[in-house]
């Protein structure tokens, strides 16, 4: 089946379901030149998460661990949503998409206007102080690095999930609930290796909802994929905005 007809069949399920939610990863932001972790190119390859995505690392060198913050930053700053991320909102406004999960730190789905959205390994502009409860928002990436707490001095560090962490609760618990009740989870851009994010398709799968992937390639999550589209995912909710006629 060629990307159009897959278009056309994606639309006619996501038409006919009454709760579809979407599941993204790194990849649904690849096209707005935000790097992926894994595959080609991928972070993972040139840097060693263990030295810059745990707490360990973190407390070993806060100037390493925030300096390759901020470069992502930057990164996520100068970046726009593609239209995977325009389509996503969208389809949500228009009541075609109740939910919106994201592995994802880069803040690009609200950049689209997505509303509902259940973010699991938190948010590169969210900082929180090491000491004390301060929690704060950067609008942009920091000039010194590391920042330092305005209440207690202590140091400040993202907000987001590093290796060896838990997921926040209720972000979770919220994902779980709605990875149960889709009739359909849309995956997007993930390699599905990283738990527990990685389950949910298989709990929308078990409780009797269909998946559907997109991806440029095989993942870990195609074996129990109802439809598998192999394409970038800008390129194909291009195509399916305008099946939905929201484009
Ligand atoms: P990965 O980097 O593991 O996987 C990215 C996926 O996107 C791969 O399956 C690619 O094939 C696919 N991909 C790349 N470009 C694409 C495109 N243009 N369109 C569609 N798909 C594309 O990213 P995640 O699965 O998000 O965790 O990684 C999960 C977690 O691992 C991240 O949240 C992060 C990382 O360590 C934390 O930081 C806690």
């Amino acid at each position: 089946m060629d990307l159009i007809e897959l278009a056309k069949r994606v639309a006619e399920i996501v038409k006919s379901s009454d709760y579809v939610v979407a599941f993204t990863g790194a990849g649904v932001s690849a096209e707005s030149g935000v790097p992926t972790f894994r595959g080609r190119g991928g972070l993972w390859k040139r840097f060693k998460p263990e030295e810059l995505a745990t707490p360990e690392a973190f407390r070993r060198n806060p100037k390493l661990v925030w300096e390759w913050y901020k470069w992502r930053m930057e990164i996520i700053y100068n970046a726009k949503p593609n239209p995977a991320h325009i389509v996503l909102a969208k389809m949500e406004k228009k009541g075609l998409l109740k939910a919106l999960i994201t592995q994802n730190v880069d803040g690009l789905h609200q950049r689209a206007c997505s509303k509902n959205v259940v973010e699991l390994h938190g948010n590169i502009w969210r900082v929180k102080c090491t000491s004390c409860d301060y929690k704060g928002k950067l609008d942009k990436p920091p000039n010194v690095v590391p920042p330092k707490c305005p209440n207690c001095d202590s140091l400040l560090r993202p907000d987001v999930v590093w290796f060896g962490e838990p997921l926040p609760k209720s972000a979770w618990e919220k994902a779980v609930v709605e990875a149960s009740i889709a009739n359909v989870m849309i995956v997007v851009g993930t390699s599905g290796v990283v738990m527990p994010a990685g389950m949910l398709p298989w709990i929308t799968k078990k409780k009797g909802g269909k998946v559907i992937e997109v991806n440029i390639e095989e993942s870990a999550i195609t074996p129990i994929a109802d439809i598998f589209v192999k394409s970038r995912a800008g390129e194909f909710f291009s195509l399916l905005g305008k099946e939905l006629k929201i484009m």
